[in-house]
């Protein structure tokens, strides 16, 4: 069965590894990305996938989204993990083909999925600000949509808590208010997060084999993580890094490869612990309980990380074949 998704996303070294995936995939129909803020600035991050559309003659649209959170000052963008201008060393060109969709990317989530209830899943795999602008727009999008599925959070699983702060998660500290939307929403939301993404990785030489093995999308895909790997190396000490953004694309085609936890999720908003997701997976009953309203979400606790990771590199490999 093939899925439709309107992927969500800051591109983005990762993001950019996720978009190629999703295109790639032949059980994925991608129908729109959908930008935001985040690892780079709203301009460079829509430039950053108008680039890829261009690039890999995208049929799926690209829609700009949100420039900052909705209440928490901005951030700023995570240059020292994505590069100046989000891919790294990579840059886009100043001057594109190809052009956004004239919405704004809430309005472009609301049209799609009115159009076409029950068929569509989001994919978001940056802050959370778009998802939350159009559940406020039109809450009914909660029975428009067939699934959501999310990168971000971390929930001490496997020993991991925060990349940005002790306790948070980049998309999530990016926006916590509107990951508390998101994941307080009655609609089906799957999570994952550090807790899983930080068990898979794309090693050094793993790259290099994808770049022999897989023509000019694998020599991409090798380009843009110099600059990622670099980080990695000199700051979290790794020779590769994390698998976070394809993951969430990994659960789309198959959702086997995860074991999944059931549980309402709420976010910490304000103060040292800002962006810190918090499941509540037992039963007990409590006299003070603001988990009990809304959705009950799945989060990532366990991965098949060697299958994750042959799964992405035959999917690419396939692709490069058909360009
Ligand atoms: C997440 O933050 C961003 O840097 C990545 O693109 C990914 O979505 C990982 O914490
Ligand atoms: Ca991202």
């Amino acid at each position: 069965m093939v899925t439709k998704i309107i992927l969500d996303t800051d591109p983005g070294i990762d993001d950019a590894m996720a978009i190629i995936f999703a295109e790639a995939s032949p059980d994925i129909e991608l129908m729109a990305v959908t930008t935001v803020f985040g690892n780079a600035t709203i301009e460079n991050s829509t430039r950053n996938a108008l680039y890829l559309k261009q690039k890999y003659k995208l049929k799926a649209d690209v829609a700009q989204g949100a420039d900052k959170p909705l209440s928490r000052a901005p951030v700023g963008a995570t240059t020292v993990v994505h590069g100046e201008k989000g891919l790294g060393t990579v840059e886009a060109p100043e001057l594109l083909e190809v052009e956004a969709d004239s919405r704004p990317a809430y309005q472009y989530i609301i049209d799609a999925l009115t159009a076409e209830p029950g068929e569509i899943t989001l994919v978001a795999v940056g802050p959370l600000t778009n998802l939350a602008l159009a559940l406020a727009a039109k809450p009914e999008i909660v029975d428009l949509v067939k699934e959501v599925v999310v990168m971000g959070g971390a929930f001490g699983e496997n020993g991991h808590r925060g990349n940005v702060s002790p306790y948070a998660e980049a998309n999530i500290y990016d926006d916590p208010h509107a990951a508390d939307r998101v994941f307080s929403a009655d609609w089906p939301v799957a999570i994952i997060g550090l807790d899983v993404t930080e068990e898979s990785f794309f090693s050094s030489e793993y790259l290099d084999q994808l770049r022999d093995d897989a023509g000019q999308v694998g020599q991409f895909i090798w380009d843009v993580s110099r600059y990622y790997l670099k980080f990695y190396c000199e700051r979290v000490g790794l020779e590769g890094c994390h698998v976070h953004d394809p993951s969430a694309i990994a659960y789309v085609i198959n959702p086997q490869l995860f074991t999944m936890r059931r549980g309402p999720v709420r976010v910490v908003t304000e103060g040292p612990a800002a962006g810190y997701t918090i499941q509540k997976f037992e039963q007990r009953k409590y006299m003070h309980d603001q988990w009990k309203e809304g959705g009950s979400q799945l989060v990532g606790v366990k991965v098949q990380s060697e299958s994750l990771l042959d799964l992405y590199r035959r999917t690419i490999i396939d692709f490069s074949q058909k360009l």
